[in-house]
């Protein structure tokens, strides 16, 4: 499903209604919900947005689980770090306990942080999770989570979490795998931006191209796959839904 918004605040508060709708079925039907969350710019929006008493009071955040797709192999208080954002944008300001945050750690190398984060869902998990939510974002190389082009993760299997490096440069990140996203009973991409309009639609239009890109993969085995774009990002698609 693609769903359009006039701008990123639109598509902000329609990620904020399928994130507190879905938390509230996941909770009634199985007792908590479990979401995977993303860096960037437009998640952080959302988070704030989630703050706020409108979104905040509606969810029983002793029922929700906090997990990351993907993280900077940065101490949690880096600026660069994805829990720090998420910490600053919603977590220090909702009444979750500290034990339902389970983010990626920070080890002595990318690899053994990715360890420790399997090590971590294996404990909860005893099969391959099943997030309630994966939300993610994309770049404009086609990468979603850390999973960047070329990278050997891509082809990982086994693994429920690795470590992987980035082209561009930065921080070496650790990364949920496909395996684990696909396994997802909802994926959704959050993307803003005109500097998005061009991958967006090579990602959309672009099956059987000889070229393809780590978010082309992402495909919910049993799940739903949502992309919430703003106009700036579906400017190159041919017909908008
Ligand atoms: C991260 C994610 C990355 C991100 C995209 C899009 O930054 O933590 O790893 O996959 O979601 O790069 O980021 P923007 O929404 O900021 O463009």
């Amino acid at each position: 499903m693609i769903n359009v918004y006039a701008d990123p605040r639109e598509l902000c508060l329609a990620a904020a209604e399928l994130f507190t709708s879905q938390a509230l079925t996941a909770i009634s039907k199985r007792g908590d919900f479990r979401v995977a969350l993303s860096g960037g710019s437009t998640p952080r929006q959302l988070y704030e947005e989630l703050a706020k008493p409108f979104w905040r009071d509606r969810i029983n955040w002793e029922k929700v689980l906090i997990f990351w797709g993907d993280e900077r192999h940065v101490p949690a208080g880096d600026a660069l770090s994805n829990q720090n954002m998420t910490r600053k944008a919603l977590l220090d300001h909702i009444p979750i306990p500290a034990g339902n945050i389970f983010p990626i750690p920070f080890a002595e190398s990318a690899d053994a942080a990715a360890r420790q984060y399997e090590t971590t869902l294996h404990k909860l998990f005893p099969d391959l999770p099943v997030f309630d939510l994966v939300l993610l974002g994309l770049g404009e190389d086609g990468h979603t989570a850390s999973l960047f082009p070329g990278n050997k993760v891509l082809k990982e299997q086994t693994r429920w979490v690795c470590s992987a490096r980035p082209l561009s440069g930065g921080p070496e990140r650790v990364t949920l795998t496909y395996p684990v996203i696909n396994q997802a009973a909802s994926i959704c991409f959050l993307v803003t931006g005109s500097n998005k309009a061009g991958i967006v639609r090579q990602i959309m239009e672009g099956n059987g191209s000889a070229v393809s890109y780590p978010a082309q993969k992402i495909s919910p085995v049993n799940g739903q796959l949502t992309w919430l774009l703003d106009q700036a990002a579906a400017a190159c698609l041919e017909s908008p839904k």
